[in-house]
């Protein structure tokens, strides 16, 4: 096994982690350096396929928006569980942030007198959402990259995967173990600041928008190591992915594209979405997503259209090429006006318990990205508020890291040598998978999850998921694959989709993104600031659910 030391060890090269890795390389002189760890190419990311924007607060020049009004928006979305402080922090650091992309080069569209586009977005009660096309996440990533790429006190560490934290008895991380897959060899990296930016979970589901990397590896790194997690249940599925079958990511159809006036219709032509809110197609996210799911379900359809021949298909072709190109791709002709979409798991809004700060439960363990909880969205994510949250956080923490001493540790206690050891006896010889499929058990995670914790739940479909995520447990954990990478992976699915419905189980309501059809309205005491769970503990307590 190698060894090695920095200052700052990232995990994950979305906006979150490249964001991070600029900041403080160029705030801080670094003893011993970055390291960003990645599990595939730098590239490949939530952050890269980000279509619609970002949200940007600027009442100085778009007139009519305000700090209050992008909070009051965020907390409406978020169905009230949001954490105040944080939504209120967010809002406030946007234009700061946003103009620190701009300086870095990120060229945000602008109208034809020059000043930015700004978008209008579901739930938004005005456009305040900066856009490039329909391909902002690869505007801003590319900038990034770039920055990270030429600052030599950072290494990059592609294909590699971070497999389990070094966290000492004092309950303090000292870095983390990672798996390099070309090498076939572990790696023990130390640092006092360990980072996770390891993004969602959509792979969880058999239908998501969420690219292959997004497992919910941090988020199972951090639990297993004695994390809280918090709002485990809240999974945002996006109404609109371009319903084409057997990929393993769904192509997105932003909802700026229902922004510029698309309109849902079903297979017979019937326009539907008003029927199910007055807000027709800018209804929040779960509600559109459940009534095109309902609809759906209604017809025995795996799809519904999205008619985009009212605002004109060259217009569409203009504000929309990625995603033209997409359904050309994919087999859709679009000048026929209709696009079919389907709803698919997109955004994940518990994960890693935080404050504002980015800290954890766990001391020098910190958590930025869409793999955090910091309470910013409550029960439901407000379309662009996420690449938002993801350079805030980012931003916030290099500030917090400037001020502490980065030197690598150098001594370590009894429990992190125990860890060390295992690894060392394994690179002696990594064992085969012979006895257990992977894929065939990833695949029917997907399947569990999407069935028993999708859309619409209820506790029937909740405890046979619950059941059948027992099986596979058992079966991975008999299986002599207790090293390898790829096992790794489809254990932490089965821990972070064990939290998912175990937390669903928990919250008997219905609210915000978590809808249950067997409780079917907000309950009479919903725990104002969410679930929190942690694997040390059991039982619920003062509206704080933890596992058994
Ligand atoms: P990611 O960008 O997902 O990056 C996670 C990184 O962690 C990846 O590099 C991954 O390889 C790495 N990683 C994972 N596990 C490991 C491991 N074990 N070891 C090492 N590395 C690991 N939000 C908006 O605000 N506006 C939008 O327009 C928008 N559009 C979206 C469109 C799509 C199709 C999708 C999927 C999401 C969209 N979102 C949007 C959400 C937003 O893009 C993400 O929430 C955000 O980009 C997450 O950034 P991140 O840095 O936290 O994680
Ligand atoms: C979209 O463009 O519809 C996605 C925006 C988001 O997830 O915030």
């Amino acid at each position: 096994m190698k060894y090695s030391k920095y200052s700052v060890v990232i995990i994950g090269s979305g906006a979150a982690g490249l964001y991070l890795a600029h900041r403080i390389a160029t705030q801080k002189h670094l003893n011993d350096g970055v390291l960003v760890v990645t599990k595939s190419a730098l590239n490949v990311s939530s952050s890269e396929l980000a279509q619609g924007g970002i949200v940007a607060v600027l009442p100085e020049i778009n007139k009519g928006d305000s700090i209050s009004s992008h909070i009051s928006d965020t907390i409406k979305a978020g169905c009230g569980l949001n954490d105040f402080n944080a939504v209120k922090h967010i809002s406030q650091s946007s234009s700061c942030v946003i103009q620190d992309l701009i300086n870095l080069g990120v060229k945000f569209d602008k109208t034809r007198d020059g000043k930015l586009s700004f978008a209008l977005e579901a739930a938004h009660s005005i456009p305040r959402i900066l856009h490039v096309k329909d391909a902002t996440g690869r505007a801003i990533e590319n900038v990034l990259i770039q920055k990270v790429r030429e600052n030599d006190i950072i290494d990059i560490y592609e294909d590699t995967s971070a497999i389990e934290l070094l966290v000492d008895d004092s309950n303090c991380a000292k870095g983390v173990i990672v798996y390099n897959r070309d090498a076939d060899s572990y790696e023990a990296v130390y640092s006092n600041a360990v980072v996770i930016a390891t993004g969602g979970i959509g792979q969880l589901y058999a239908h998501t928008t969420n690219p292959s990397v997004a497992t919910g590896d941090g988020i199972a790194l951090a639990y297993r190591a004695g994390a809280k997690v918090k709002n485990m249940e809240f999974v945002q599925f996006h109404p609109s992915a371009l319903a084409v079958s057997n990929k393993t990511t769904m192509p997105l159809v932003s909802e700026a594209v229902r922004g510029a006036g698309a309109k849902l219709c079903d297979t017979k032509g019937n326009y539907f979405a008003k029927d199910f809110d007055t807000r027709g197609e800018l209804a929040p996210r779960d509600i559109v997503a459940r009534a095109i799911y309902t609809t759906m379900l209604k017809y025995g359809d795996d799809h519904v259209y999205l008619d985009i021949s009212q605002m004109g298909i060259e217009y569409f072709r203009n504000r929309f090429p990625n995603i033209a190109k997409s359904c050309e791709d994919n087999g859709v002709d679009v000048s026929d006006g209709l696009i079919p979409v389907a709803p698919a798991a997109h955004y994940f809004m518990g994960g890693i318990e935080t404050n504002i700060h980015a800290q954890t439960s766990i001391a020098n363990l910190y958590a930025i990205g869409e793999c955090a909880c910091s309470g910013f969205h409550g029960a439901n994510r407000l379309a662009s508020n996420s690449l938002l949250e993801c350079v805030v956080s980012a931003f916030e923490l290099a500030d917090l890291l400037s001020q502490k001493n980065l030197d690598a540790p150098k001594n370590f206690d009894e429990k992190v040598k125990t860890t060390l050891e295992k690894y060392v006896q394994d690179t002696e010889g990594i064992c085969e998978l012979e006895d257990v499929d992977i894929d065939d058990i990833k695949n029917k995670i997907k399947d569990i999850m999407w069935e028993g914790a999708g859309i619409i739940r209820s506790k029937s479909k909740l405890l046979e998921a619950k059941k059948k995520l027992g099986e596979l447990d058992s079966v991975i954990n008999s299986a002599s694959c207790a090293h390898i990478n790829e096992c790794y992976e489809v254990k932490n699915m089965l821990v972070v989709s064990s939290l998912i419905v175990d937390c669903a189980l928990k919250r008997e309501s219905s609210i915000g993104a978590h809808f249950r059809e067997d409780f079917n309205a907000a309950g009479d005491k919903e725990p104002a600031a969410g679930t929190t769970v942690n694997s040390n503990c059991g039982g619920v307590e003062n509206g704080e659910v933890f596992t058994e």
